[in-house]
């Protein structure tokens, strides 16, 4: 009974999908309470149906009702009652020119919103202003908050956009969504624009919520074909479904469409014939789209094609799109990831480094550019690893506006099947100072044009949400979508601050709930870095593949340049002037001279600038290889209190989002296990140098599948070996024999244990398996997490399908026999690594 009353007290909301995010407008508790502080109706000025200002009295009324249970009426001019009054400055001014003459000054997209018991004002100085005021308010209340206030909010910089890698096909190396981990793309289907475009128009009111104020649907891989005409139709169709919420229409190009789709002999972007081209396509483009925001150009990247194929800059490649658009007021965000992946050098070249590409291929260009053309910079000189220095380039450009691209999907970063909360990386990098001219120089001002004076620049995120009613494949993941939006609007927001702000707005206002998700959040980057990438070595994932696993030899020895060059005594890339890359000398002179040295070097920095011993004392007095092995026990050691801490909450949340919360979150945790002991093993496999505390290499609870008696199971060389517990796991002789490996647990005292399987879920089948202990079943799982997880799939037994599966409180008698039966299927052999018969509550 009591626990009803708990359940009744905080409002549970009954089962959800997670398809309204953070904009479910859930009843509150004391609803009824409220009610003489609301507004009765709605007045709406000049909304015609359809406009940002119509969906703002909507959302109002939708809003007000679902978390107070109060009916408005929306109307179009006041009466006696307390009324929210909605609209443009325009518009206010038009019916109230004095009172509209005192409101404070309002920039593009800003509002000003005043609440006075029941009298609610809301002014945008555009449209979309107004429906961002709506939303503010509604955010408000949701959170309990119906007090008198006022204030004025205006955005830190005009550009806040998202971009989608959306692919017009399915298939192909990356599937629907390039790096997307949340099902197929809602935008495209079947080389063409999806008939229904309901979730188009669902994300883009999720966009709207946080400001974001225009949206590129296709992938930066473009494919030409999205430009012909009945593909246009298509776009033009998203764009009516996108317009209600402000948020405006961007494409991707492909450099070489006007040879490939259009027959021309060449795609010179100073040929007239391809010039007028291209101008041909804006033209119809505008005419089916007059607001489209822009075109957003990945050239002469990874095999794209681009204006230096034919010995252009890219500023000539850049310009030629930018006064096809100009007319239109459409601007071009043209990409800095242009480097060369296919011959740089890693033996023969001390001093190539993929890190110098930007700010080589652009200096000299920074008054070259057309009026109308942003730079979009990635946050990091390499590519969204878990840490890495703000890129240099930021600095260079003094004239041309940038864009800074930030990644909410979690390519490199878990792919949302590990909870890591991404504001507290991206508020180091927006407060990170350039000190240009020995000022101060924030890359967050840097961007919303304050330091350099522009016109132009501010955010993009790459966000590749997808058909998943989670929206990106896992709940918490969306705190990241939040707080993006959030950041870009005004960077001075606090990561704690906007995560607390979340929550409430997605799960409940129950302080429980709040604190459990912010412990959590904020200490999941922080545990990430930890135990899959330290000390500025940038990341230890796959880069060959799939980019999620440990793979720490696949970063070096290819032309990608993501290199650690670690040897049998050092690792670093030494990227100073005097000895390494010169990459440290692309700074300003305050943060050049303090990458230069070792000594002035940020610890977590320390690998990414330069090489040293492992026996290389840190700051922290630590040597670097204990440090290594220390981190991922630390990390993963904290991984292991997620899924305890979620579990105080469940009856706090529905069933529905606490299970497939705790799903990942048990998952998180023995795959971080995963990633510790094969990073720690790499090392000390590679230096020789033994973990002071005794860890690593040490199995003390472990007994290992190829050590037991096998029938139908046979043992495997796992590559990469430090993928596997003693590099080997076993797997059934072919794929329709059964195995069974067992061992006598005689060095096991009698009680209880927790006895946790490692074994391999590959994308080719769902085995099953079933352990026993003695003759009673422990448990039996199946390998389907290639359906449930929504990271990239791996057909290998490697470090992506490396997972772990817990039985707690199992009682053994000493002497015991376990018993692991793997039953194939498909092309995946049941496969298993090893056993694990812990003291109750610890995880090895
Ligand atoms: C990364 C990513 C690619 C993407 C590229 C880009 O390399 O793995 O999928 O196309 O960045 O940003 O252009």
């Amino acid at each position: 009974m009591r626990s009803l009353l708990l359940l009744a007290a905080i409002g549970l909301a009954t089962a959800e999908d997670g398809l309204s995010g953070w904009l479910r407008y859930a009843r509150i508790q004391n609803a009824n309470g409220y009610h003489s502080k609301l507004p009765s109706a709605i007045v709406t000025l000049n909304a015609t149906e359809g406009s940002p200002v119509y969906t703002a009295g909507q959302e109002l009324s939708q809003g007000i009702s679902g978390i107070f249970g109060k009916t408005l009426e929306v109307k179009t001019s006041k009466g006696k009652d307390a009324t929210a009054i909605v609209g443009t400055l325009a518009a206010y001014a038009h019916s109230n020119p004095k009172a509209a003459a005192c409101l404070p000054k309002l920039i593009d997209d800003g509002f000003y919103l005043s609440a006075s018991g029941g009298n609610v004002l809301i002014i945008g100085q555009n449209e979309r202003g107004t429906l961002y005021g709506a939303f503010h308010y509604l955010s408000l209340l949701a959170q309990g908050n119906a007090s008198n206030f006022r204030l004025t909010s205006n955005p830190d910089a005009p550009i806040r956009w998202v971009n989608q890698w959306d692919n017009m096909q399915d298939g192909g190396t990356h599937g629907s969504v390039e790096r997307g981990y949340g099902g197929k793309s809602i935008f495209f289907w079947n080389g063409t624009v999806r008939p229904d475009l309901t979730r188009a128009g669902q994300y883009a009111r999720l966009l709207a919520s946080i400001g974001i104020n225009a949206a590129v649907v296709n992938n930066v891989n473009a494919d030409p074909n999205t430009l012909k005409p009945e593909n246009l139709d298509g776009l033009a169709r998203i764009a009516d479904v996108f317009r209600p919420y402000g948020v405006q229409l961007g494409m991707s190009l492909n450099f070489a469409s006007p040879q490939t789709l259009g027959g021309l002999s060449t795609f010179d972007p100073l040929d007239e014939t391809v010039v007028s081209w291209w101008q041909g396509i804006s033209d119809a483009i505008y005419k089916r789209i007059p607001d489209m925001a822009g075109y957003l150009v990945k050239a002469n990247s990874e095999g794209q094609p681009g204006p230096m194929t034919y010995n252009r800059t890219l500023a000539d490649g850049a310009n030629m799109f930018a006064h096809t658009i100009k007319s239109y007021g459409g601007v071009v965000l043209f990409r800095a990831f242009v480097y060369d992946s296919r011959t740089l050098n890693q033996t023969l070249d001390w001093k190539a480094d993929r890190a110098n590409a930007a700010t080589h291929y652009f200096d000299g260009l920074d008054d070259k550019f057309a009026d109308n053309v942003v730079i979009q910079i990635k946050y990091g000189p390499i590519d969204f690893q878990v840490r890495e220095p703000v890129s240099p380039l930021f600095s260079h450009l003094i004239k041309t506006g940038a864009t800074i691209e930030l990644q909410v999907t979690q390519e490199y970063l878990g792919q949302q099947a590990h909870l890591v909360y991404l504001a507290p990386m991206w508020k180091e990098i927006l407060d990170f100072d350039f000190r240009s001219d020995g000022k101060r120089s924030t890359t967050a001002d840097i961007v919303s044009g304050k330091r350099f004076p522009r016109k132009l620049g501010g955010y993009a995120g790459v966000v590749n949400v997808g058909t998943n009613t989670t929206w990106l494949g896992s709940h918490l993941a969306m705190s990241n979508l939040y707080a993006y939006g959030k950041l870009a609007w005004n960077p001075k927001e606090t990561a704690e601050g906007l995560l607390d702000e979340w929550t409430k707005l997605t799960f409940s206002n129950d302080k429980q709930v709040v604190d459990v998700i912010s412990r959590m959040s904020m200490a999941s980057w922080p545990a990430y870095e930890k135990y899959s990438g330290n000390l500025g070595i940038q990341t230890l994932t796959d880069i060959l593949l799939g980019h999620y696993g440990p793979n720490p030899a696949s970063q070096d020895g290819n032309p990608w340049g993501q290199w650690t060059r670690a040897d049998g005594f050092s690792i670093g890339m030494d990227r100073t002037v005097w000895n390494g890359t010169g990459f440290a000398g692309q700074y300003p002179p305050e943060v050049a001279a303090m990458y230069e040295k070792v000594e002035t070097t940020p610890d977590d920095l320390l690998l990414w600038f330069h090489h040293v011993p492992y026996t290389q004392q840190l700051k922290s007095g630590k040597t670097v290889i204990q440090h290594f092995y220390d981190a991922h026990y630390e990390g993963s050691a904290t991984a292991q209190t997620f899924p305890e801490l979620w579990k105080t909450l469940k009856g706090r949340i529905d069933d529905e989002r606490y299970e497939h919360v705790l799903y990942r979150l048990v998952y998180q945790a023995g795959h971080s296990l995963v990633w510790r002991d094969s990073i720690t093993n790499f090392y000390f496999n590679k230096s020789g140098i033994a973990d002071t505390q005794g860890r690593v290499g040490h199995k003390k609870y472990r007994v290992e599948a190829e050590d037991m008696t096998l029938d139908g199971y046979r043992p495997y060389n796992v590559s990469p070996f430090e993928a596997a517990s003693g590099f080997r796991c076993v797997v059934t002789k072919d794929n329709s024999t059964t195995g069974t490996a067992t061992t006598v647990l005689d060095w096991v005292q009698t009680g209880k244990y927790d006895v946790a399987v490692n074994y391999y879920d590959m994308a080719l089948g769902n085995s099953t398996w079933e352990l026993y202990i003695g003759d009673g079943l422990v448990g039996k799982w199946k390998g389907d997490y290639e359906y449930n997880l929504g990271r990239a799939p791996s057909p290998y037994i490697d470090g992506h399908t490396a997972a772990r599966i817990t039985f707690p409180g199992v009682k053994i008698q000493k002497g015991n026999t376990l018993k692991i039966v793997g039953k194939p299927d498909g092309l995946e052999p049941a496969p298993v690594d090893y056993v694990s018969i812990l003291p109750e509550g610890l995880a090895d």
